[in-house]
């Protein structure tokens, strides 16, 4: 099966050790660790490409605990997450600082990972939807936005969240059939995915991959993940 995993390890694992094994597991999938993993992540051939969580809204150095598209650029980093709801809610990211940062990605040529969604499950979602789309790709052409993906990660199915829980692959697709009414790229789901929910997910055709976190940050639960997208 043909779908893109994206893991997105956050603010794990806590060793560079650690790191390096998940990595080793983490074959056919884009990694995103910590920044400061990337070097090492960098120098080990496991099939894994590596991503980064981040990037800064501008390439002036005055920018303090920022770390450049350069800087990635230099560490083999091909794809970059983009307003991360961890950033945009618990960071106060604005829209227009998410706006900036997906340009500069492209501009340094990464695949953008643009993430968007919905605080609350109500009938406002399509509003909240088409609002948080047109201002992060604000001023992109048609063939910039073709560069993007984006991951559908309903805030209130995220793990971290209190009471969270996945979505269900019905109104997951609803959102995603919405979304691509409005820029028609492909879209990852992300919320609470693990093994034994991740079939659910990718066996829709509208669904064009998974943007895992919890589970992509356990070895065993990962393997058994990435072995279900291969059945
Ligand atoms: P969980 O898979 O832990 O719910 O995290 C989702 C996420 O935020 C991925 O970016």
């Amino acid at each position: 099966m043909n779908k893109i995993i994206v893991a997105n390890w956050k603010m794990n694992p806590s060793t560079l050790k650690e790191a390096e094994e998940l990595f080793r597991v983490s074959t056919n999938a884009i990694v995103c660790p910590p920044f400061v993993y990337l070097e090492e992540l960098s120098k080990i051939k496991s099939g894994a490409i590596l991503g980064a969580q981040d990037i800064a809204f501008s390439d002036e150095p005055g920018q303090t605990g920022e770390v450049s598209g350069e800087m990635l650029r230099q560490l083999g980093v091909k794809y970059v997450i983009i307003g991360h709801s961890e950033r945009r809610w618990r960071l106060g990211e604005s829209d227009e600082i998410v706006n900036k940062k997906l340009k500069l990605a492209l501009v340094h040529n990464f695949t953008p990972i643009v993430c968007i969604g919905e605080k609350v499950r109500d009938e406002s979602f399509r509003g909240f939807l088409k609002g948080q789309i047109d201002s992060t790709f604000d001023g992109l052409s048609g063939e910039q936005i073709k560069k993007c993906l984006i991951a559908y990660e309903p805030v209130w199915a995220i793990s971290t969240n209190p009471g969270a829980e996945p979505d269900t692959p019905e109104t997951a697709l609803e959102s995603v059939n919405f979304i691509k009414s409005i820029v028609n790229i492909k879209v990852l789901y992300g919320g609470s995915v693990d093994s034994k929910n991740v079939k659910d997910f990718i066996s829709l055709p509208e669904i064009s991959g998974v943007l895992v976190g919890g589970a992509s940050v356990s070895k065993e639960e990962f393997i058994n993940l990435l072995n279900e997208v291969s059945k």
